[in-house]
């Protein structure tokens, strides 16, 4: 018999008959994330679940799927699930790394250049009709060239990160809580420092740290108040990374220049001090969004799906220790 699956959400074509030629499929074919009753309705009796990040896969829901073997989470980061319960239940937890790497870069380094250079606050001005007469100091910005590059985590996305500052002869600084190996450092060119030098030196701090317990808050009120009063944040992981209150007061207050922020603490939900306030770009947590690498997700997060079901370890397994 074939394993059933429940897709919590549409997904690409191709990869939905794929995993249909192999499982017994029930979808939601709604675009919208389901409530808990849904959710807890599509996943009894299924042996796999591909799900999204705006899917809450905590112990609850996984006591509505006794028969569960799989949860392929579209997506690098899986703070949405837990995966302490699922390791307890024998449940395999998957993710889609690397192949989201330098798209996600780019767009922290675009979140950069568009906060750095007033892109936005441009882009009104210029469509307003605001714009009467070229001024010399019209719109003035920062340079993100030759600037001081702070990056909060130095895996993946924050190594793609360092070798586009390289590319603008930035600085570049990190903290976190691994050091990389001499040959990465070197390559990057990329300093360790203790993270409260790294918020006192920077011109740009970008955060890559993914959302755990210790790194939830990880940017407040204190941190904020080491940074430099023309710095920048860029935050293209978690919204709780950062306390948005916070954020907002040292904004508002001009304790630092601006912010480019793909993510919030309360996604779709954004701080309205955040709407009101003209130093800050704002994105609805596009970072993965090409097309490109978007169909690659998928197509991974499936290729995890069933590898597992099939009884092979799947490529991208975060939970090891549970089996
Ligand atoms: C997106 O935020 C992801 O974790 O892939």
């Amino acid at each position: 018999m074939q394993p059933a699956v429940f897709i919590t959400r549409p997904i690409f074509e191709s990869v939905l008959t794929q995993i249909a030629s192999q499982c017994e499929v029930k979808r939601n074919r709604e675009d919208r994330t389901l409530s808990r009753e849904e959710l807890f309705a599509g996943l009894a009796g299924c042996q796999g679940v591909l799900c999204q990040l705006t899917d809450r896969m905590d112990r609850e829901a996984m006591e509505h799927a006794p028969e569960l073997r799989v949860i392929a989470n579209i997506a690098v980061g899986y703070d949405n699930i837990d995966v302490a319960s699922a390791t307890e239940r024998g449940i395999l937890v998957t993710n889609t790394p690397e192949v989201l790497t330098e798209t996600t870069a780019d767009f922290a380094f675009a979140l950069l250049l568009a906060a750095a250079r007033r892109l936005v606050e441009a882009d009104q001005f210029a469509r307003s009709g605001q714009w009467k007469q070229w001024k010399l100091d019209m719109l003035l910005g920062t340079d993100a060239h030759h600037g001081t590059l702070g990056i909060i985590g130095l895996g993946r996305i924050g190594r793609a990160v360092a070798r586009r500052a390289r590319g603008f002869q930035m600085i570049v600084l990190y903290a976190g809580p691994r050091r990389a190996s001499p040959e990465v450092e070197q390559e990057l060119g990329a300093r360790y420092v203790p993270l409260e030098t790294l918020l006192r030196e920077s011109d740009f701090v970008s955060l890559h740290v993914p959302l755990k317990p210790e790194t939830r808050h990880l940017i407040g009120a204190p941190q904020l108040a080491l940074m430099k009063p023309t710095a920048i944040l860029i935050n293209t992981t978690r919204g709780p990374v950062v306390d948005e209150a916070a954020l907002v007061e040292a904004l508002r207050e001009g304790r630092i220049q601006g912010a480019g922020l793909d993510v919030f603490e309360r996604e779709p939900e954004i701080h309205p001090g955040l709407l009101v306030l003209p130093n800050v770009v704002l994105a609805p947590h596009i970072g993965s969004g090409s097309r490109q690498t978007r169909l690659r997700m998928v197509e991974l997060a499936a290729e995890n799906l069933l590898a597992a079901l099939s009884g092979q370890v799947p490529p991208n397994l975060v939970n090891r220790g549970g089996h």
